[in-house]
């Protein structure tokens, strides 16, 4: 009998998840909390050297301590993704560091809970900035240090890009362009070897993203009860959906919205 670790499946080959990331690069934005840092947890589990960007060195150190403290490999700079500029730079040193990124995630953000009549155009333009040119300053940044084949860019987006929310205008117009982006550099940048996708969490328990949308108990039960499963997720299920579409498991795959959201973006009718 062979032992099933040393099978090799004649249609599928190796298996490849849990030993590709062994001395990957991957580099994610907003990766100090959160989501981001259950990724970055993730990642760095199954043997990448992750870099992290967020503004804050405090959360940069304390997120970097913790996977260390896991026996990972991290490090942490201090750089919003709205300085095209600083980007660039500092993603050119991390390549020239550690060698060609494998993995690049656009998962910062911000958002807040305002009607659309209480927005004021820079609290509407920094939501944008934030997210939809924060995601396309990373990415093109990071296309000259890519590996190629293979290099992966992928967006952290949101139901909110599928679906009008109530008090969400800004949130809703600004991973509506992730979206598209991710489809339009998917079409450009596919000839380079280099594969683009975003993965949509739904509401992730635990999470600032989560507290800012749910102000009362209330509020929180209507967010649940807007999901399909009645239901909210765990940062490991993003994490999870995030390594695979980031690994050769998902080679063919490219331009695509991995929805890992409950169904929150089929909408939900309540009195039915
Ligand atoms: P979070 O804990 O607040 O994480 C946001 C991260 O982005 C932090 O590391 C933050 O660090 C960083 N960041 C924010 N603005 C930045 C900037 N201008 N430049 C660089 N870094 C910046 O939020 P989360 O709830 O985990 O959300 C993470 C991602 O998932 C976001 O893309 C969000 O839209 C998406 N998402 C979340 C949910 C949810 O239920 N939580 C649902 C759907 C989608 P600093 O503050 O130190 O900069
Ligand atoms: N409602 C309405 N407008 C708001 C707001 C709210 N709750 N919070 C901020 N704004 C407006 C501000 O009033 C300002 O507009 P103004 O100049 O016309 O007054 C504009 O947004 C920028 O605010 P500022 O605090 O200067 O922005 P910042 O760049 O320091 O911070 C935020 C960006 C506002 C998105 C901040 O909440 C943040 O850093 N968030 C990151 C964490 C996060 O949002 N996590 C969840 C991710 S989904």
């Amino acid at each position: 009998m062979v032992p099933a670790s040393n099978i090799v499946d004649p249609v599928m080959g190796p298996t490849s998840i849990s030993h590709h990331y062994q001395n990957r690069v991957v580099v994610i934005s907003g990766g100090s909390s959160g989501i981001g840092l259950g990724i970055s947890h993730h990642l760095a589990t199954l043997g990448a050297t992750v870099v992290i960007f967020g503004r804050s060195q405090d959360k940069l150190d304390a997120a970097t301590a913790a996977i260390a403290g896991q026996g990972g490999n991290a490090v942490g700079y201090s750089v919003d993704v709205r300085d095209a500029p600083g980007i660039v730079e500092r993603l050119a040193d991390v390549a020239q560091q550690h060698g060609p990124l494998d993995l690049v995630i656009a998962a910062a953000a911000g958002n807040f809970f305002a009607p659309a009549d209480k927005l004021s155009a820079n609290g509407f333009k920094t939501v944008i900035d934030i997210d939809l040119i924060g995601t396309f300053n990373v990415f093109s940044a990071a296309l000259p240090h890519t590996r190629k084949p293979g290099g992966v860019l992928l967006a952290i987006t949101a139901p909110q890009a599928q679906r009008a929310i109530p008090n969400q205008a800004h949130a809703c117009a600004a991973k509506a362009g992730i979206d598209m982006l991710v489809k339009c550099l998917a079409l450009e940048w596919g000839a380079k070897g280099v594969r683009v996708n975003a993965v949509s969490p739904g509401p992730i328990a635990g999470t600032e993203g989560l507290a800012r949308l749910s102000a009362t108990p209330e509020i929180e039960t209507a967010v649940r009860n807007n999901t399909a499963l009645k239901a909210f997720g765990e940062v490991s299920d993003i994490a999870r959906a995030v390594a695979y579409l980031g690994s050769p498991d998902a080679r063919y795959v490219t331009g695509t919205i991995l929805d890992c959201d409950g169904g929150m973006r089929l909408g939900n009718f309540p009195s039915l």
